[in-house]
């Protein structure tokens, strides 16, 4: 169970996806054959979805969260600002654009493993960061009643298409 209340704990149900979205590019990336064109195209196209995803995810928590929680304590620090996002969205366009042969695709294969591991060594313990150590921040500087308007405004902007 999480430790906070569920209506003022605007971290863990848009982490449940994100950690969903992970487990799922894992996946994908011991199963896909690099060799296939067909499939080496698919799984840098489900890749783009994702990452978009994790994009809009860090765009919400800025401007519902983090933004509002700077204004109240000058302690805290731009939590998005070394992440890799952006970087990991132009390799993958990179592959989809430029990557044409065979053994391109499995060179291409290799990078991405190691990229992809690295990011997702650094996304796991920041999400971490976030519930564990921002939260409770929250509760320090915002009201109860603040907190449920912050929620409930993260989970709206999390379901818009
Ligand atoms: Fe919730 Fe900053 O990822």
């Amino acid at each position: 169970m999480a430790p906070f209340p569920d209506e003022v704990d605007v971290f863990t149900g848009p982490h449940w996806r994100m950690k969903q979205l992970v487990g799922l590019y894992c996946d994908k990336l011991s199963k896909t054959n690099f060799s296939n064109n067909q499939d080496f195209r698919s799984f840098l196209r489900s890749l783009c979805d994702t990452f978009n995803e994790f994009k809009m995810h860090e765009q919400i928590e800025n401007e519902c969260i983090i933004g509002l929680l700077q204004q109240r304590s000058c302690t805290v620090y731009d939590v998005h600002s070394d992440n890799k996002l952006s970087e990991m969205l132009s390799l993958f366009e990179k592959g989809l654009c430029s990557v044409k042969s065979e053994h391109e695709q499995l060179n291409y294969a290799r990078q991405l493993k190691e990229r992809l591991e690295a990011f997702t060594q650094d996304f796991l313990p920041h999400m971490k960061e976030e519930e564990e150590v921002f939260q409770p921040m929250l509760m320090q500087y915002f009201s109860y009643e603040e907190l449920k308007g912050i929620k409930k405004q993260v989970m709206e902007e999390h379901r818009r298409p």
